[in-house]
């Protein structure tokens, strides 16, 4: 069964996340001196991997740092095996395992882990989404002068249409709280909590949003790209708030 695998694959990484949080372990580079990718974050994969390839060794998988492992099936595995590298390498406590489900498209399944502090998110396709085994719903707010909001930027910076400063900027002379916790996954399963009202990131991969995606929508929230498109895991702009606020955040995205 799906879901069993993708609990025991998300429990084989967060394992792995544990065990190395706050150790000593190598760290390198990739694109840029702080797009980094540590031993863990290695291990955490192979992890993930096995424990899936154990019980569908055909299907589709994207996974961070091993790349697209091809395959025709419809079923694919989108992995982001330590999301918040650069908290885990920093030993700060906002990382997890980031797992998603999808099935021709659409996503079904999402588990998102924090085993510092012992968050477990999970969301199945028209099930609702939990947090640690209970129930969770996003916030209720219908004034966006009242929202407390989380973002996060690239590690590459490119200019790119709706300069993600500028957004910034924007908010914060509107007087809004505005969170940067260094994990996108972190941000979707908080929104989904009701802790943050909206959340919005310029230049995403699918590995990012794709379980936090399904997990906020099944909460009752609203994701979209920058235009107010329905989510889809290869988008690159992600805007997910509880939906009361969602036109007015787009509003100031992309009018000012
Ligand atoms: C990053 C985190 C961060 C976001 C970056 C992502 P990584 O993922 O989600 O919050 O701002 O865009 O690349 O590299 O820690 O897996
Ligand atoms: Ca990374
Ligand atoms: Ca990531
Ligand atoms: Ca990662």
């Amino acid at each position: 069964m799906l879901k069993a695998t993708l609990l025991k694959a998300t429990q084989a990484g967060a394992k792995v996340l544990k065990e190395y949080f706050n150790g000593t372990f190598e760290i390198s580079s990739k694109s840029t001196a702080n797009d980094l990718v540590t031993e863990a974050d290695k291990k955490a994969e192979a992890a993930i991997l096995a424990a899936i390839r154990e019980d569908y060794p055909d299907h589709y998988i994207l996974s961070e740092e091993t790349g697209e492992i091809y395959s025709d099936s419809t079923i694919k595995w989108i992995i982001d095996p330590i999301d918040g590298t650069v908290n885990f390498a920093h030993n700060i406590p906002l990382c997890c395992v980031s797992i998603g489900v999808e099935q021709d498209g659409e996503m079904i399944l999402g588990a998102v882990y924090n085993p510092i502090i012992n968050e477990f998110f999970f969301a199945q396709k028209g099930f609702g989404a939990t947090l640690n085994d209970q129930k969770i719903s996003v916030s209720k707010k219908t004034d966006m002068s009242k929202a407390c909001l989380v973002t996060g930027f690239p590690y590459n910076w490119e200019e790119m249409p709706n300069d993600p400063m500028q957004v910034f900027e924007r908010f914060v002379k509107q007087g809004l709280p505005v969170r940067r916790l260094g994990s996108a996954a972190i941000d979707l399963c908080w929104v989904a909590a009701g802790r943050f009202d909206g959340f919005w990131e310029h230049n995403l991969n699918s590995w990012d949003s794709a379980a936090g995606a399904l997990i906020v929508q099944e909460a009752g929230g609203k994701v979209t790209d920058f235009e107010g498109k329905p989510y889809r895991s290869s988008q690159r702009k992600v805007l997910a708030t509880n939906g009361h606020i969602h036109a007015e955040l787009l509003n100031v995205i992309n009018n000012g």
